[in-house]
């Protein structure tokens, strides 16, 4: 069983089992008493289910499972211990027992609902206001069945519930640390001095375009979505001007996966104010990375790139010799991009397509009728790779994969999701239950170019309640923490820096780091043997643990986030900064 899986069934055996003592304990409050005793002993088996789950969770991380340790067994544990004992003495009226079924019950729920509003890091002060809420709604339940407990019992009740409530709050909103995101730092551009610059202008507005045959409403650089194919060769140049023709919430260029100058980064409120309607930023970047990569807006980024404002960026090595296709694969009002293309190609001629996925979430990729190999992820190639026949590719919201073959005689089909979107001719094979390619085992591994590290940090993605200014809302979260109040990652220019990332949630994070490329060292505990990985988009899927390192060489200060941007958005963002 994956550790995902095993965070679902968590879930879903605590949940049953609060559904059996609340239904157990409603039962017998209405005198119906095999029913009370079928519900409860189902509820007394998924609570003892859980010591199963809970120390499987742990065995796998501490982060999986700090607060069932800590907060739910407990509680599950006096749930137990509170209901069990009275189940088998109730021989008499059945009525009996409604208080202790029902104290289960919300001793559960106290358990589940710090998992799913809280979550990690477990603290004393969450806990203390689960204990609160039960001891509270335990002594409401009293009153309303009209058993009194007696004085003494009622008193001890109220002052647990009191000190508990006081404490947790106390603990929950001492202040973190909750720094501003800084502004403005001064780091040398690329100087366009005598050198072949390649100039573009990219108009941002909105626009209606038709896919598949549809007038859509949409978001569009120079009108067209995706925008205008950015190329360069190495060494050239890029200077691209950006005008804001009516999009309100203003736009801005980043560049993704281009390890630019931060201030070229095109992130605003950290690296240049939003370009507002009317308004024009000119970048300029020298393009030394050969390689696939896409350029967005990142103002209000999940709206904007989900409307349209994106495009491709190839910076080619030389002159380019064969066939060189860019596919980057986008959902723009729910349909499909791009329309599917049909272009013979001679038997022979060396082809390159380059797989892009701008969506918030993984696609698969399955090319038929030929052998291929990935030549590159993510703009960086790799190191002996070796050919492949009938394997799909899964590429993370941001990612990209580089594909090279030889056409062959016959015809040959990229497929998305099932959808062909490219072909040579008509090829009609099922890809649906071919094998998925594992980067991490693909290709020729090399040492990890360094022997220390100089910093640590570990980011543990999870859900939970947060404040937004007044505004509770249900957050993505990095560490307990939502942006703005994810502290800062500190480094200092030269410093080899490691993450590790700890996916506890029930759904996929696809990692994001702006300014730098991680190589991956280890998934699950497993090191990474294949050809070296230098990512900059990596889906981190539930219950996953990575372990990314990289050297802090471009100073500045930059976004390190969730590439579902809608994630981005609800809190799931953070920075890196240089001291
Ligand atoms: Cu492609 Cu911060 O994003
Ligand atoms: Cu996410």
């Amino acid at each position: 069983m994956t550790v995902g899986s095993l965070l679902t069934a968590d879930l879903v055996i605590t949940a049953l089992a609060v559904a059996g003592w609340l239904g157990g304990g409603a039962a017998s409050a209405a005198g119906r008493r095999p029913l009370a005793l079928g519900l409860a002993a189902f509820a007394l088996l998924a609570t003892l289910a859980r010591a199963v789950t809970i120390t499987a969770l742990a065995r796998a991380g501490w982060w999986f499972a700090a607060e069932k340790v800590l907060v739910a067994a407990p509680l599950s544990l006096a749930a137990v211990v509170v209901a069990g004992p009275r189940l088998l003495r109730a021989r008499g009226d059945i009525r009996s027992v409604a208080v202790p079924l029902l104290f289960a019950g919300y001793a559960v729920s106290g358990g589940l609902l710090v998992t799913v509003l809280h979550g990690y890091p477990a603290s004393a002060g969450v806990g203390l206001l689960a204990v609160a809420g039960v001891v509270a709604a335990t002594a409401l339940t009293w009153r309303v069945l009209g058993r009194r407990p007696s004085r003494t019992v009622s008193r001890a009740a109220l002052v647990v519930a009191v000190a508990a409530l006081v404490t947790g709050t106390g603990l929950t909103a001492a202040p973190g640390a909750a720094l501003g995101v800084p502004h403005d730092h001064e780091y040398p551009d690329a100087r366009a001095v005598g050198e072949p610059t390649r100039r573009f202008t990219l108009t941002a507005g909105t626009a209606t375009v038709s896919v598949s045959g549809r007038d859509v409403a949409a978001w569009a650089f120079n009108a067209q979505v995706p925008g205008p194919e950015l190329t360069a060769s190495v060494g050239d140049v890029l200077e691209v001007t950006l005008h804001n023709r009516d999009i309100a919430r203003g736009v801005t260029l980043h560049w993704h996966g281009y390890d630019v100058p931060n201030r070229q980064d095109g992130v605003p409120g950290v690296t240049q104010a939003a370009v507002l309607p009317g308004q024009e930023f000119v970048y300029r970047f020298r393009a030394d990375q050969a390689g696939t990569y896409w350029y967005h807006t990142h103002a209000v980024s999940d709206i904007g790139v989900r409307m349209g404002l994106y495009g491709v960026l190839v910076v080619r090595p030389a002159p380019a010799t064969g066939v060189d296709v860019t596919v980057p694969v986008h959902t723009l009002a729910g349909l499909p991009l791009p329309a599917p293309r049909t272009e013979p190609v001679e038997a022979g001629v060396p082809v390159r397509l380059r797989l892009i996925n701008t969506d918030d979430t993984t696609h698969r990729y399955a090319l038929a009728g030929t052998a291929f190999r990935v030549a590159a992820i993510d703009g960086s190639d790799l190191r002996g790779p070796t050919s492949l026949v009938d394997t799909a590719v899964l590429i993370p919201a941001g990612g990209r994969y580089d594909l090279v073959f030889t056409a062959p005689a016959t015809p040959v089909a990229l497929f998305v999701d099932g959808r062909a979107v490219y072909s040579t001719g008509p090829v009609s094979t099922a890809t649906g239950a071919w094998p998925v390619l594992d980067p991490l085992t693909y290709g020729v591994g090399s040492p990890v170019p360094w022997s220390r590290y100089d910093r640590k940090f570990t980011l543990v993605l999870d859900r939970g309640l947060d404040l937004h200014g007044l505004l509770p809302r249900y957050a993505h979260t990095v560490n307990g923490a939502a942006d703005p109040d994810i502290p800062p990652q500190v480094v200092r220019l030269g410093d080899v820096v490691t993450f590790t990332i700890v996916n506890r949630s029930l759904v996929v994070h696809p990692w994001h780091l702006h300014g730098h490329h991680v190589l991956v060292l280890s998934r699950n505990g497993v090191p990474a043997t294949g050809s070296p990985l230098w990512l900059d988009s990596f889906d981190v899927r539930p219950g996953d643990v990575w372990e990314v390192a990289f050297q802090a060489d471009n100073p500045g200060s930059w976004a390190n986030h969730c590439h579902n941007l809608g994630h981005a958005d609800a809190g799931m963002m953070l920075h890196l900064m240089y001291s």
